[in-house]
């Protein structure tokens, strides 16, 4: 068996890893984090410019939460390539759904990437060398899910147009030892489910509530997410962080369409969301165990977040920044949004504003240097 050097003892530990910002090269205040950066916004995030990326290449699977724009010519109404998506973003409305930067945006700039990471449906060239992203709203675990709305590029479709790229890396590189040979030093990151819930199981009109109570529902679609993560690894990746999925009991949506029973968020939908995490965390152990050359880690969406919530008090009520089309909860185009999108966790009726994604992005920064060894990022 290969000697793989240790990583840092909190990488494995179940309970996720507090911040160790002084063991990082981020220019992080411990004060500014925390409650204090959502107020503030991101200008610690924003110091780092260092010249050479810290990974050479990165690629992005997930949802709305990380879609930068694949969805912006498919027939569906997950979409938000439209004012006041995007009004905080130095590119303006590309498709995000959010007012700024999303977690990978920040993540590929604290790795030192000069550019956004590129939407696949748009990403030409030499482009790719640097990564894509196949993120794409609506999407989910499940082929059904999200198609209520719409068309969308589910997980096992994101996994065929990655290998689309990568034999366009391979064609660039000429050789294929020389692409393959760089795989393992990518970076991978993987959110997906939260549409599986969202957009499928508490969402009147798919059959999967009326044939699963929510562990058995958790443990299908861990099983499929297993062997999609497997196809993942068969296609090369061995530096994977799996992100858990957030709150989702707490979204506006959830919060005006559900009896709350005096608490901020529907408690339903959130134990639905702690038994995903706990088997997604369960799979990271097993992925690990299984491909001794690869590292899978889990990235914490929830504790964050509830934490601020909480500490916002029962006196908060849970709103948008921006005005919602009903049937959607997503923004009115071209309505003006709130004031200040830094004092709302969330943009529209279901993500984030810019201002709450670092809240979990500095957290999981720490946990990408599990991915990595000992010393931290590094690639020949
Ligand atoms: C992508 O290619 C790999 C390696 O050739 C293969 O194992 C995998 O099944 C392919 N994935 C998809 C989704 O076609």
């Amino acid at each position: 068996m290969a000697h793989r050097k240790q990583p840092p003892s909190f990488c494995y530990s179940r309970t996720d890893p507090s911040p160790r910002f002084d063991s990082l090269d981020i220019a992080c205040n411990k004060k500014l984090c925390g409650v204090i950066l959502l107020l503030l916004g991101v200008s610690n995030l924003q110091q780092i410019e260092p010249r050479k990326p810290k990974v050479p290449c990165y690629f992005i699977f997930g949802d709305s939460l990380v879609d930068p724009g694949n969805n912006n010519e498919l027939s569906t109404s997950a979409k938000s390539n439209y004012p006041p998506y995007g009004i905080d973003f130095p590119h303006g409305s590309t498709g995000r759904f959010s007012n700024g930067r999303t977690a990978p945006d920040f993540f590929a700039q604290y790795l030192g990437f000069e550019n956004i990471i590129p939407p696949f449906t748009t990403a030409k060239g030499e482009e790719i060398l640097q990564g894509v992203n196949y993120a794409s709203g609506s999407a989910g675990i499940r082929d059904e899910t999200g198609t209520k709305l719409g068309i969308n590029i589910g997980l096992n479709k994101q996994l065929e147009n990655y290998n689309i790229t990568i034999s366009f890396i391979v064609s660039i590189l000429k050789a294929k030892d020389s692409a393959t040979k760089y795989l393992n030093q990518y970076l991978y990151s993987v959110g997906m489910g939260s549409n599986d819930y969202i957009n499928n199981y508490f969402k009147p009109g798919y059959s999967t509530s009326t044939k699963f109570i929510p562990e058995q529902y958790a443990t299908i679609l861990i099983e499929q997410y297993s062997q999609q993560l497997t196809t993942l690894y068969s296609s090369g990746a061995r530096k994977v962080a799996l992100g858990g999925l957030g709150p989702m009991g707490c979204t506006p949506d959830a919060v005006a369409s559900h009896e709350t029973y005096g608490k901020l968020c529907v408690e339903e939908m959130n134990n639905a969301v702690r038994i995903f995490n706990d088997k997604l965390k369960q799979l990271v152990d097993e992925l690990h165990e299984k491909f001794k050359d690869a590292k899978f880690i889990f990235l914490d969406n929830f504790g964050g977040l509830i934490k601020h919530i909480s500490i916002l008090g029962t006196n908060y009520k849970i709103t948008g920044c921006c005005e919602v089309v009903k049937e959607t909860g997503q923004c009115v185009p071209n309505t003006a949004p709130c004031r200040n999108s830094n004092l709302f966790i969330f943009f529209d009726s279901f993500h984030p504003s810019e201002a709450a994604n670092p809240v979990t992005a500095t957290s999981q920064i720490t946990s990408l240097h599990c991915l990595f060894d000992t010393n931290g990022f590094g690639y020949s």
